[in-house]
């Protein structure tokens, strides 16, 4: 496997097994992957946008993640401003970089390819903190919340609701930047 950094049109060339990998690893169905699919094309031109792609030997898309600049104007950014107080919103949302993304293929899950790619991303993000959404789940058993706690991210807000979607999340976050060799 061979972790490698991203441009936007490295990601846009392989939109349709970024498509892939993000369906298998969340379990979506088709419908809701072609709306996915037009929102991923658009993020990669928005500021600080930076992605990490994993690779097998034969070349094939093992896992991917990206993120951005997190400002006001993004639905996900209002989303969460409108439910943080004032000092939160200063301190989470001022200078900001969203996880947007983060899946990896299920056939290549628990081997670590998912703390490495987010260990990349986060080294190669600009801005004093981080913040992720997570579906809400058991933290002992999902491997999300094991991966997201082992990195030192904390509770932002619990059960949230975004409009549209039934299921609760949690937003996480911590600062940046992640000091190389904290997280194993
Ligand atoms: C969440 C997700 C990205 C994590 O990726 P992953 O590759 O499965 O995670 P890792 O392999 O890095 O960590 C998983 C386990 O491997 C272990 N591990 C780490 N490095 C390892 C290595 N070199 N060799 C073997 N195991 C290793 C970790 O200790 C960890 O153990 P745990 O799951 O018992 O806590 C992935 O499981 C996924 O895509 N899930 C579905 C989609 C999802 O939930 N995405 C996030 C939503 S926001």
């Amino acid at each position: 496997m061979r972790l490698v950094a991203w441009q936007p049109d490295d990601l846009l060339r392989r939109l349709d097994d970024v498509v892939a990998v993000y369906g298998e690893a969340m379990g979506y169905r088709k419908e809701l992957l072609q709306t996915r699919r037009g929102y991923i094309g658009s993020h990669v031109r928005r500021p600080g946008f930076r992605a990490v792609a994993t690779l097998t030997a034969e070349g094939r898309l093992a896992g991917f993640g990206y993120g951005y600049t997190s400002a006001a104007g993004q639905w996900w950014h209002d989303q969460v401003r409108a439910s943080l107080d004032e000092p939160s919103r200063k301190y989470w949302l001022s200078d900001c970089f969203e996880v947007v993304e983060l899946h990896v293929r299920p056939v290549a899950q628990g081997h670590g390819v998912g703390a490495r790619q987010l260990r990349a991303l986060l080294a190669m993000a600009e801005g004093k903190r981080v913040l992720l959404s997570t579906p809400e789940a058991d933290e002992q058993v999902s491997r999300a919340w094991r991966l997201y706690r082992r990195f030192g991210f904390s509770d932002v807000l619990r059960d949230f609701l975004f409009p549209g979607d039934e299921r609760a999340f949690a937003i996480l976050g911590r600062e940046l930047p992640v000091a190389e060799g904290t997280v194993s």
